[in-house]
């Protein structure tokens, strides 16, 4: 297919989210969430929590076991200054009957998982009750230097069981490797241009109408200074986000194969993150969060919530509401959320974010990285925000109000 986009175009047999599309970015009264005020309670007292993913069924749906559901955050003491969480993140769980108070059930791992630190992902709990925890290995265990290499990886053969005390996720784990960039669909580090590459972020998804085992992830397409079309200094080269995917033929959780990407960004953006696809009679929605710095020069987006629907899985993705726009931050507090999920509830779609940077008043994150350890501190939430309430309507949707703080029903 032939990808008009403003300023040129580029054969391509990947849906784009084009620059003509992304340039209709604008905030609206079914687009804007409500402000976010610190939470009487946080999630946890001791940790920053950012990214966060419930543990879900082979269909999607969230899984209980014995009335509680669980969830993975990435998270940090709270002693760290925000902007040094991504350096150590660890993954832990948590358990809540109401959906409402969540207990920390602590990390995850115990040390031996891949990476230098561990980035977002899912998790599955298969028919048979065994837990696969999916995750970014960011850089090499005891890497000497913090390196940005980012690899595919699962925690498998886990386990949940509950007594009176509550619900526990153990182990043993075994770990393993899934997927690299394989540098032709997939950007490998050395060939990446712009700001930090990305591989990551890996999401099981199960086709409700083919049975295909895939998992989504984060990446970006390799595009070379030959193939720019547009016309606008080589932005093709350092915007270039995409949503993978992999494929399991047998099911098998831990076995699988790089395919095309589902979506491109070239020239719109370089991050489409945490990549999540939900199927509501038929269409197939694709949501990913993506920051305000990241689209490509000439182009005004958001720290946003993203969605794109299409037919199929490998189908024809087009933005929602035109421009890709689904949830945003109001522009006086246009940093207080992010990293969003969403999920079906009865008829509305439920999203779920972090409480991030508030009470700026102006300020850039970059002026906050500068600001005295303290101030940094008193300016980040690390905790679940409201969760937002969105209606889906073919191709439209609307923000219909929000729930409290980590209210995951
Ligand atoms: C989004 C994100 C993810 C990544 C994580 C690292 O908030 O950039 O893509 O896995 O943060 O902390």
């Amino acid at each position: 297919m032939r990808d008009e986009t403003i300023g040129g175009s580029r054969e391509t047999s990947t849906p784009c989210w084009t620059r003509e599309q992304a340039a209709g970015i604008k905030r609206s009264d079914a687009t804007v969430a409500p402000i976010v005020y610190p939470p009487e309670q946080e999630t946890d007292d001791d940790v920053h929590i950012w990214d966060t993913w419930l543990l879900r069924n082979r269909d999607g749906s969230i899984a209980e076991i014995d009335g509680y559901r669980v969830i993975f955050s990435l998270s940090a003491s709270k002693e760290l200054l925000p902007g040094k969480r991504h350096d150590v993140a660890t993954i832990r769980y948590f358990y809540s009957e109401d959906g409402k108070t969540w207990t920390c059930g602590g990390p995850v791992f115990d040390g031996d998982a891949f990476g230098s630190r561990q980035w977002a992902g899912s998790a599955l709990y298969d028919d048979d009750g065994t837990v696969y925890v999916y995750y970014t290995a960011a850089g090499y265990r005891d890497e000497a230097e913090l390196s940005y290499q980012q690899r595919i990886a699962v925690g498998a053969g886990g386990a949940v069981t509950t007594d009176a005390d509550g619900l526990s996720v153990d182990g043993p784990w075994s770990h393993e490797i899934l997927l690299e960039p394989d540098g032709e669909f997939y950007e490998r580090e050395e060939q990446s241009r712009g700001m930090i590459y990305t591989f990551r972020d890996p999401w099981f998804f199960e086709d409700p109408a083919t049975g295909e085992t895939c998992l989504l992830f984060e990446a970006n397409t390799p595009v070379s200074e030959s193939d720019n079309p547009y016309d606008c200094d080589a932005v093709h080269e350092e915007f270039n986000g995409s949503v993978g995917l992999a494929v399991s033929t047998t099911g098998d959780p831990t076995d699988w194969e790089l395919q095309e990407p589902l979506l491109e960004s070239v020239a719109t953006n370089q991050e489409l993150e945490r990549p999540h696809m939900i199927v509501r009679d038929g269409s197939y929605y694709l949501f990913v969060s993506s920051h305000k710095h990241t689209f490509a020069p000439g182009l005004e987006g958001h720290d946003a919530l993203y969605g794109f629907v299409a037919d199929s899985l490998r189908g024809e993705f087009e933005p929602l509401n035109g421009s890709g726009l689904v949830a945003t931050n109001p522009a006086s507090a246009p940093f207080q959320t992010y990293s969003w999920l969403a999920y079906p509830h009865s008829e509305e779609l439920l999203v779920s974010s972090f409480f991030n940077y508030y009470d700026l008043r102006g300020l850039s994150l970059d002026d906050v990285a500068g600001l005295p350890p303290v101030e940094q501190q008193r300016r980040f939430g690390g905790t679940l925000a409201p969760t937002l309430r969105i209606e889906l309507d073919g191709a439209e949707t609307r923000i219909l109000g929000a729930l409290e703080h980590g209210h995951l029903p």
